[in-house]
């Protein structure tokens, strides 16, 4: 499956996340409600040991009588000194019954149990830590002078000793996970790479296709940048064709090296201005044979070779230089043919403008079947139509300077069309 990079770092950032947030919870529902321990003592205004690890201290710090109650001010605070911190935790002071609570501070408080005060932390002193504190308190009304008696305390902690074996097991699939997950991005980085580096190739491989091309240009300006638009347009047939991705890229080399051969034809045959004779024709014809010859050591590039030997075949058998026919023109080649050809059409001549789109698409059509293999005609039509061959102009526009062809003239026509 292909990613694009955007897809890729968001995936890579939910996963991170799923990470965290799966630890998090684990951590959470292993956490919650482990009760750490229950400490319980009588109370005394010096302070009271609930145990070695909780002590409550109590202040009476306000009292009022009147003839019938007596209002009392109690403030506690109670200590922590457990391994880790207490959350959740909850208070019971047993007080004398009939007692009415009237104010309260830093938790909720109520009457339970006919004799009990629950207190219940505020949400900001709902955990502390080792080692801290937390205070509330209360003021009650009650018949006579009253004291409490007992507090018990209830801590819940939030550090689980040795570890659940659910909890285990989340770990070591999260472990998995990590590593997992770490894999794929050490293999996408390595893919990356190979990836850039067989980007590097292909800008080699171009570069000096294009150093190659340089050759040919110096040979005959006018043809300056015919290769690259006809390697763009064959590319492009061939994309529309659904051709794979690796023979798309081949079919553009091909398009890029089809008149290879020209560099073996005399720079006098191929500036030529007059009209050619029989000997001259066929030296220019002969750059399919030399151009075939040249590239026979590109083996490795499916199609190359062919392409310049075959690109001036017709569909019919009449053209050169073995006279093949139909599909025994080889694929590439007539792809090439076809994009050549139009070029060729929409290309300034020194003897004559190039034609325009309604020309171009009728001398096309007219060849469909005898110059053409009739099946790429169609997308080399339509790419007339919609505009593509407008923008491979405007990409190559700085290769176009010169445009043209060979110097034939007139009488050569329609065998200036092929760009021979
Ligand atoms: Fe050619």
């Amino acid at each position: 499956m292909k990613l694009d990079k955007t897809t890729e770092t968001m995936l890579i950032f939910l996963s991170v996340l799923a990470i965290i947030f799966t630890g998090y919870y684990v951590e959470v529902i292993c956490s919650r409600n482990t009760l750490a321990s229950e400490y319980s003592s009588y109370l005394s205004l010096t302070g009271s040991r609930l145990s070695d690890e909780v002590y409550a201290t109590m202040d009476i710090t306000e009292q009022t009588q009147t003839n019938s109650e007596v209002q009392t001010r109690y403030d506690f605070t109670i200590y922590n000194n457990t391994k880790g911190s207490l959350s959740n935790w909850i208070a019971f002071v047993e007080v004398e019954k009939g007692a009415t609570i009237l104010d309260s501070w830093n938790a909720g408080v109520s009457v339970v149990d006919n004799g009990s005060i629950m207190v219940v932390p505020e949400y900001y002193n709902l955990s502390f830590a080792q080692g801290e504190n937390v205070t509330f308190g209360f003021v009650v009304s009650s018949g006579k002078n009253m004291y409490p008696n007992r507090i018990l305390f209830k801590g819940y902690s939030s550090e689980v000793e040795g570890g659940t074996f659910f909890r285990k097991i989340i770990y070591v699939a999260l472990g998995i996970w990590a590593v997992l997950f770490i894999g794929f991005l050490v293999s996408g980085f390595n893919q990356r790479n190979y990836k850039e580096k067989q980007k590097n190739d292909v800008r080699i491989i171009l570069q000096s296709m294009n150093t190659f091309i340089s050759f040919i240009d110096a040979k005959d300006p006018y043809t300056r940048g015919h290769s690259r638009r006809v390697a763009m347009y064959a590319a492009e047939i061939a994309k529309r064709m659904h051709l794979s991705e690796d023979e798309v890229q081949n079919i553009y080399y091909a398009g890029l090296l089809h008149d290879a051969g020209k560099i073996s034809v005399p720079d006098a045959v191929l500036n030529k201005p007059g009209k050619l004779t029989d000997e001259e024709r066929k030296q220019i014809q002969d750059h399919t044979v030399a151009g075939g010859k040249m590239l026979k050591q590109l083996s490795s590039l499916r199609g190359i070779r062919e392409t310049a030997l075959y690109h001036h075949e017709r569909f019919d058998g009449t053209g050169y230089p073995e006279g093949l026919k139909g599909e025994s023109i080889p694929l590439y080649a007539r792809i090439v043919g076809v994009a050549d050809s139009y070029d060729a059409m929409s290309s300034n001549r020194v003897y004559r403008r190039h034609l325009n789109k309604d020309e171009i698409i009728e001398e096309i059509q007219e060849g469909s079947g005898t110059q053409f293999d009739p099946s790429i005609v169609t997308y080399m039509v339509d790419m007339i139509n919609d505009g593509y061959v407008n923008v491979v102009k405007m990409e190559t526009a700085e290769h176009e300077e010169g445009a043209g062809d060979f110097h034939l003239t007139e009488d050569d026509i329609p065998g200036v069309y092929m760009g021979f």
